[in-house]
Formats: structure tokens, sequence, C-alpha cells
């Protein structure tokens, strides 16, 4: 190296080939190293397009699908340039997406939830008479999107999020986008007995067959950034969701609320954000005997894009140690923004 002095061994001690051997046998882990081959032949963990659900935006009246600054890549989309990308998505093999609604008009309850003319409703319509069964479509099931205050709920008069007046509101959304097309509703409110409420208000009306992907352990993240501003949600006066989401300092809390979920008749359960909650995705892995999901949410994309961007990091490598590292932990499925890129990447 310039500038660095060579080392004079004599002054340090007994030359190369004169130590000491170890005293014991060395294992040779290095062996199963040497050939791409060898190491794919001995992966404990492979990433395949089937544990990929692809995110996606679909806003109300706009022409024209409307790029995502802070998730690169991504748009709001028009009902046709939803199709449209769902479409790829399906050619790529992937498995799934989870749809969220952009509505026009906000309102104190978030009545577009459950409108059946409203957008999410509408988009699932045509997604379904589109894709049929080759996509399982997941209807994100909040209230954030549709609300004008930008809560997950509806506020009592201490301005709190009402719980239960929330739970029959789920209900009519849960309602709503079974009749649309949805395969599975995923409840992202973190109300407590939301599972319960919406799987009584699904197999009471005849919908059995619609299954419950619960976000079980979902944390007050700084990372859910980007994805506010592809919902054009902002919380009035400041708020934030601290009151309903999960504090990061706790781990068995969120066992609590796993269990809670699988016991009210979650049919998968999932953790969010991923990366920053490896051990909670691996807690609940053990403990649960439901498919474990993760979602990899906006600011852990934008993250890797915005350093990518600088050619600061190798943006691809870097989305696979991610996806990689999620599995690994034992999420079986995860939710993530890079879904199509990485599928592109895993076809070669
Ligand atoms: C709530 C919801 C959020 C996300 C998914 N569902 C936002 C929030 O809780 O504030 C975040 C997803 C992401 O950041 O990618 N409807």
């Amino acid at each position: 190296m310039p500038g660095s002095r060579p080392v004079r061994l004599s002054s340090v001690g007994p030359q190369a080939g004169q130590l000491a051997r170890p005293g014991f046998p060395v294992r040779r882990l290095r062996r199963l190293r040497r050939t791409p081959a060898l190491r794919r032949m001995v992966a404990e963990t492979s990433l395949t397009v089937d544990d990929l659900v692809a995110p996606l935006f679909v806003r109300e009246d706009i022409d024209e699908a409307r790029p995502i600054p802070s998730l690169p890549g991504h748009a709001q989309h028009t009902l046709s340039s939803l199709v449209t990308e769902a479409r790829r998505l399906a050619s790529l093999g992937i498995p799934g997406l989870v749809l969220f609604g952009v509505p026009a008009a906000k309102d104190p309850t978030g009545s577009g939830a459950w409108d059946p003319h409203g957008i999410a409703q509408v988009a699932l319509g045509e997604l379904r008479a589109a894709l049929g069964d080759e996509l399982v479509l997941i209807a994100d099931l909040c209230l954030d999107e549709y609300t004008d205050h930008g809560h997950c709920g509806v506020i009592d008069e201490h301005g709190e999020v009402d719980n239960d007046a929330t739970l029959e509101l789920y209900q009519l959304v849960a309602l709503a986008q079974a009749a649309a097309g949805a395969h599975m509703v995923a409840p992202s409110g973190m109300m407590d007995g939301q599972v319960a409420a919406i799987r009584a208000v699904l197999d009471s009306e005849g919908r059995s067959d619609v299954g419950v992907l619960a976000y079980a352990a979902k944390y007050a993240s700084a990372l859910y950034g980007p994805f506010r501003d592809a919902v054009d949600v902002r919380i009035t006066g400041g708020g934030d969701r601290r009151g309903y989401q999960e504090d990061i300092h706790n781990r068995r809390e969120a066992m609590a609320e796993v269990a809670q979920d699988v016991a009210e008749g979650a049919d998968m359960v999932m953790v969010k954000p991923a990366l920053a909650y490896l051990d909670v995705i691996a807690e609940v892995a053990r403990l649960v005997d439901v498919p474990v999901a993760a979602y990899h949410v906006s600011g852990e994309y934008a993250m890797v894009k915005a350093a990518a961007e600088r050619g600061w990091l190798d943006g691809d490598a870097l989305a696979l140690e991610h996806l990689v590292a999620i599995k690994r932990a034992g999420a079986a499925t995860i939710l993530t923004y890079f879904a199509a890129e990485v599928a592109e990447i895993l076809h070669g």
C-alpha cells in the first residue's frame, strides 16, 4: 500500500511458517463457498418470485398516472394504468398485490372506503375482471386514506380514535371490498378486535371465502413517510399514530398482538416494518402456525433508492440482501415496492 511501511517480521516475532499450528482441528468452512454452484447447493434460504407481493396505488379523478417522487418507479395509477401494471406483475409470476385507494374527497368518517363506487372498490372490480384469480387481490383495509384528519379511525369527543366505533366502519369496508372482488382483506389500522369484527361480518354475510391478512404487529415507525406522500395523507394537528400502532421498544407486546389476531381468525399475520424488526419476525415465525408476512415498507425502499441514486450503494444487490434477510428471519411472504424489480432480477 502506498505510504505504508513494510512490517519487518523479524522485529515483531517469528517468521511466517515458523508459527505454531493451532492445537485443534480447523474446520474448513470456506470449502463450501468456493464456487457459485457450491454456494447455491448449500444455501439455507432461497428467495423466489412466489414470495413477493406488490403494493399498488390507484387514484380517483386523474387522467394520467402520477409518479410518486419519494417512491421512484411507483405511481398513483389511473384505473387503466393500474390494470396494465397488474398484468405486468402477473406476467412476472408475482402471486399477489395489495391495493391502496386515493380518493378525490375525504370526510371525517372516511366513507369513501366502503362506498361501492369508491375508488378502491371500482379498481378491485376492474382488476378482478381483467385478471380473475391469476393474482391474489389483497385490499388494504383502513380509513386513513379516506378521512380528512388522516387517522385510521373515527375521532371521539375527546379527540381520540374511537376503537369500537371504528370497528363497525371496518366491517362495512370489508364487505365492500369483498363484494368488489378482493380475495383477502388486510386490516392495517391496529384497532383491538379488528380481525374478529371483520371475520364475523364476512362469515355472516356469506363471504367466508375471503381471507384476512392481519397487520398484526405494526409499529409506529418513521419509515412510512413516502407512503403518506403516495396516498396524500397528512395527520392534522401534527398528530401521530402512537395511540394505536405499536411502540418500537416492545417485542413481547408484538407476540400478544399476533396471538390475539390468530385467535380472532387471521389467516396470515404480518410484521411491519421489516428490517428493523427481524427479531420480531423470527419470534412470530416460531410462535404461530399460520403463514407469516412482512412489509418492507416505503421508507425501507426509499433509503435503498436514494443511496443507489447517489452511487453510494449497489441498489440491486442491496434490495436482494434486504429481502433475503427478511425471508431468512422467517417471513414467507414479503410485501415490497421492489417486487417487480426483484422478480426481473430473479428471472435473470
Ligand atoms: C395504513 C397503512 C400505512 C402503510 C400501510 N397501510 C401507513 C401508516 O400506518 O401510516 C404504510 C406502508 C408503507 O410505508 O409502505 N393504511
